[in-house]
């Protein structure tokens, strides 16, 4: 689809402008060093739905707290979904957004999946294209930041039977962010966690639910008791295959320049940066391989030299060096334990593609404003 496409389509959302935005030198001081997810825009688009009657009050409001009956199904039975995607500032001050479709696509498999209400692609886009169209100023022009995009999904009947909602609402927020994690592109430690799994054949971990998240934070909790900032989750049915991060995807370089990514089982999220370094990595002529990976063969491979780097990637951040794995009995760094030349390349040739440094060969880039 191309920003003619949308550019019509976004008018289905009526504007209603907040009546207090935040004063321009307010906001200029909040753009001047984003945290993640910290400060969010004078806006928000939402959607309703309801049985029978479908998607419908397509609109742009002032950012602020919802009003939730206390019965809501989503504080029960945690009936929700959500993306993750971003608005880029490129030098001429027009702002794009990366692979729009695929998050769509995938908010339409997780809604699938949790049985909420598909909304279609050109709802996506549009309400996409209204809050960023909305809040422009808001996207930030500094080194590496962006306005990150969070579209959401959650059953919003007050109803405590065990069924699917027959009332959803849908909402995108927006919040200008720099790097994800605090150090900046620094190699992360991760403790490998043999105790928790994050998702079961049958289960979830494909879909991008809120459920899967919350199972996360207490071995991510965990993680940071060993002084590692993220975790690792192995496959639950048999506790020795790597999945993913809490909320990442991993990739392993061998020493002979293969690379390697844990396959979708099902269990593991299909995230759009994996897949878009899968292409790429392709398209260089290396041999790529989605396939289970042992633990046991990574911690060998980390000893004998023969994996030369490990990387994980995510659109909130990017592609981050793993520096270190620790678990209940190992604890290796992988090579010097500093950012190898694979991931500092592929991370270059996609953040280049995403802040129009560089051709777009593939159409991933969509424009917003
Ligand atoms: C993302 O990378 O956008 C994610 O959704 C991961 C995390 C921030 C939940």
């Amino acid at each position: 689809m191309s920003i003619s496409d949308t550019t019509d389509l976004h008018a289905s959302f009526e504007v209603h402008r907040s009546d207090s935005p935040r004063p321009d030198a307010e906001r200029e001081s909040l753009l001047a060093t984003p945290k993640f997810g910290t400060v969010f825009t004078d806006h928000m688009a939402r959607v309703s739905w309801t049985q029978g009657l479908g998607w419908h009050d397509r609109r742009v409001e002032k950012y602020g707290p919802l009003q939730l009956d206390p019965a809501t199904a989503v504080l029960h039975y945690a009936q929700e979904i959500f993306e993750g995607m971003k608005a880029y500032r490129h030098d001429d001050g027009s702002v794009w957004t990366f692979r729009p479709w695929a998050n769509a696509e995938r908010l339409q498999r997780s809604a699938r999946r949790l049985a909420l209400p598909e909304l279609s692609t050109e709802d996506f886009l549009a309400s996409v294209t209204a809050l960023v169209r909305t809040d422009v100023d808001w996207v930030p022009s500094g080194d590496e930041t962006s306005l990150y995009l969070r579209p959401f999904m959650y059953a919003s009947e007050a109803f405590l039977g065990v069924r699917p909602s027959m009332q959803a609402e849908y909402l995108v927020i927006a919040s200008p962010v720099g790097s994800y994690f605090a150090g900046g592109v620094q190699p992360v430690s991760i403790w490998v966690s043999e105790d928790y799994a994050r998702a079961a054949a049958g289960g979830t971990g494909a879909a991008k639910c809120g459920g899967n998240y919350a199972a996360s934070l207490l071995p991510q909790q965990e993680a940071y008791a060993r002084g590692c900032e993220q975790v690792c989750f192995l496959d639950a049915a048999t506790g020795t295959l790597i999945e993913e991060l809490g909320g990442m995807n991993v990739f392993v370089v061998g020493a002979d320049g293969s690379v390697s990514t844990p396959r979708l089982t099902g269990s593991i999220l299909e995230g759009v940066t994996r897949s878009s370094i899968l292409e790429l990595l392709r398209e260089d002529g290396r041999e790529v391989t989605e396939r289970d990976i042992p633990l046991t063969e990574l911690l060998d491979g980390v000893r004998d030299g023969s994996v030369a780097e490990v990387f994980a990637c995510g659109t909130a951040a990017v592609v981050t060096p793993i520096g270190r794995l620790a678990g209940t009995d190992f604890d290796v760094t992988v090579a010097d334990g500093s950012a190898g030349p694979v991931m500092q390349s592929i991370r270059t040739r996609l953040t280049d593609i995403q802040y129009g440094r560089a051709a777009d060969p593939h159409g991933w880039m969509h424009r917003l404003v």
